[in-house]
């Protein structure tokens, strides 16, 4: 009895309401990003459930995307940036030496503010990663993998009769959703967004909100959003940054209603930032 209730799939209210008590994926305690002498990220810990959506809010420079780069190790990049403190995922230390930085960006895929297709057709842009990774046997186990992402990323239809035409010459809104497609496609567990709607007009960004809704079903979402109405649509939960603090964290409904900090409720009241 107890084996065939576990198989039922909860209904999509009750996957909102357990994200606050699903295990965390992403584990961050006491981290710090100084670019040089600047001190841009100031002992930073949370917990990132997994399966589920969580927006990082708060006014321009307070250190969302210092923070998400840490996630994947991106600010690595960064010759300035000097990163302390631990993140683990699954718990692993993801700043351990030891670690394939490479490998890791597989596990934790990002998608950036403004969409970036690589120079190449629709279906090497998708079959870039797995390629390089060496997931496909064969072609057509590639083939597989380029129309699996593409259909979950909700753009296969639109572009099945033209996989080698230019990536670049697609709408905004569909490139977006190629690059998620990329990100996808190498099967990670995490996704970073970064301001993924901002470039994009309201019905395609309904259309991308609409994906990770889907998207949160099967990853670990991370977005960052200047949209306070795009927060609350699509994450269960919120953490509210400020002057490189996390000032506060908890479920989106008690972010945006009943805050905890006065910095919080300027914010999202529209006082600052
Ligand atoms: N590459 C860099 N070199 C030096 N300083 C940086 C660098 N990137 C970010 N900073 C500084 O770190 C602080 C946090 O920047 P960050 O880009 O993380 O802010 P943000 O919250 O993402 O802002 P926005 O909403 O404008 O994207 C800012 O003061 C910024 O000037
Ligand atoms: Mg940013």
């Amino acid at each position: 009895m107890l084996a065939m209730n576990a198989m039922v799939k909860p209904a999509a209210d009750a996957v909102v309401a357990d994200a606050a008590k699903a295990p965390a994926k992403v584990v961050a305690r006491n981290v710090n990003v100084y670019y040089g002498d600047k001190h841009a990220l100031k002992d930073v810990s949370v917990d990132i459930p997994e399966r589920s959506v969580m927006a990082f809010i708060g006014p321009s420079g307070c250190g969302k995307s210092t923070f998400l780069r840490c996630i994947n190790r991106m600010n690595d990049t960064i010759p300035s940036a000097r990163v302390t403190g631990n993140i683990e995922i699954d718990n692993l230390d993801i700043y351990d030496k030891s670690l394939d930085v490479v490998q890791l960006r597989a596990r934790v895929g990002m998608v950036f503010q403004k969409p970036n297709p690589f120079p190449k057709s629709i279906y090497e842009n998708v079959a870039y990663g797995p390629r390089i990774h060496g997931m496909a046997r064969s072609k057509a186990d590639l083939d597989e993998i380029v129309t699996a992402s593409l259909k979950r990323a909700g753009l296969y239809e639109e572009v099945k009769d033209r996989l080698s035409d230019p990536g670049t010459g697609l709408s905004g809104g569909q490139q977006q959703r190629l690059c998620i497609a990329r990100a996808i496609a190498v099967g990670p567990e995490v996704i970073l967004m970064d301001e993924p709607c901002s470039a994009l007009d309201p019905i395609a960004t309904a259309r991308i909100e609409e994906l990770i809704d889907e998207l949160r079903q099967n990853f670990t979402i991370i977005i960052v959003t200047h949209s306070m109405q795009q927060a609350a649509r699509v994450s269960q939960r919120t953490a509210f940054f400020h002057l490189g603090n996390l000032v506060e964290e908890g479920p989106t409904e008690t972010v945006f209603t009943t805050p905890h900090d006065r910095r919080t409720q300027d914010y999202i009241t529209g006082r600052f930032g």
